[in-house]
């Protein structure tokens, strides 16, 4: 495993980190018990991943807290919360209290990095105005150590709100989509920029990323091997300079060691990349 250091915010996180939410939630979502949710936890620390991303609106705060009680001081925990509930703006008060909930949720004292969780582009002005200053607070109390936002993926593929962040001073870190089939947040992220990055949704849906790129890559990945796709997208993630880390999502530990691997090979080459990014980013997704 290497480590690498998250923007400026003074942590260090491993370059494969394990999300505990998608479609997978540890295998919560896919009727997995919380003590296999954990022990998938423990398992990707022992191979050496210290990054772990959960969010109040997943179902695993409490899971990825408990299992990283025994080595809690060598990990970093990232945990989301909303900072809109349907129309309306949640309240400081509120917003506090969830970041509270949150330090419960996780039986932790403090949070390595909060996120304001999948951002709508048209919200950011106002979360940012109401949302800030109340996580500035926290990190001063040393409650949170970096603050950050994330995107609606699903519903804002085109990046608008992190094209927002990216240009603002405010973020520690921001988290955004990137992928095979979706690379429009390369040309966001400014060169030398200082805040963290962390990719997600690498695959997302297995079977859609392979009808998303199959037209143009097929020759690399219809060979057969049913894990083809997945380890050159993985790999593809982590190739991306602009990005610090990458979270993936599984609910199976076969999966899990498979995408380390993918994700802790050597970066790819700079032909195949170059390919990968002219012919799969152009693809319909
Ligand atoms: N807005 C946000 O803040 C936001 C949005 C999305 C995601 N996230 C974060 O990012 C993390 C990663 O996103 P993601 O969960 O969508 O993960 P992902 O890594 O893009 O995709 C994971 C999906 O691919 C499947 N998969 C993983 N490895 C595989 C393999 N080797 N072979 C075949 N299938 C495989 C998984 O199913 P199996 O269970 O079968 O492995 C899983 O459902 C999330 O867990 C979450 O922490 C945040």
């Amino acid at each position: 495993m290497e480590y690498v250091a998250l923007g400026n915010t003074g942590l260090e996180v491993s370059i494969a980190g394990l999300g505990a939410g998608g479609y997978s939630a540890l295998g919560l979502r896919r009727g997995k018990t919380e003590a296999e949710a954990a022990g998938l936890v423990c398992d990707a620390f022992d191979l050496g991943v210290t990054l772990f991303d959960t969010a109040a609106a997943y179902p695993t705060e409490s899971v990825v807290g408990k299992a990283v009680r025994p080595f809690r001081d060598q990990v970093v925990l990232s945990t989301k919360g909303h900072a809109v509930e349907g129309e309306s703006l949640r309240t400081s008060r509120e917003l506090e209290e969830q970041v509270y909930a949150s330090l419960r949720m996780l039986e932790t004292e403090w949070i390595d990095v909060y996120l304001l969780h999948a951002v709508a582009a048209d919200d950011y002005d106002r979360v940012r105005a109401c949302a800030l200053p109340v996580l500035d607070r926290l990190r001063h109390a040393g409650v949170i150590r970096a603050i950050g936002i994330t995107e609606a993926y699903d519903s804002d593929p085109a990046h608008a709100m992190i094209r927002k962040a990216a240009s603002d001073d405010a973020w520690d870190v921001l988290m955004a989509g990137y992928n095979l089939a979706n690379q429009g947040v390369r040309p966001i992220v400014p060169e030398g920029r200082t805040f963290g990055m962390i990719g997600m949704c690498a695959v997302r849906d297995p079977d859609r990323l392979r009808d998303s790129v199959s037209s143009s890559l097929g020759d690399l990945v219809d060979t057969g091997e049913p894990d083809e796709l997945t380890d050159l997208a993985y790999r593809f993630a982590r190739s991306a300079t602009f990005i610090d880390t990458v979270v993936f999502g599984t609910s199976d530990r076969d999966h899990l060691v498979a995408n380390i691997r993918s994700l802790t090979l050597p970066a790819l080459g700079s032909s195949l990349l170059a390919r990968l990014e002219e012919d799969a980013g152009a693809a319909p997704q």
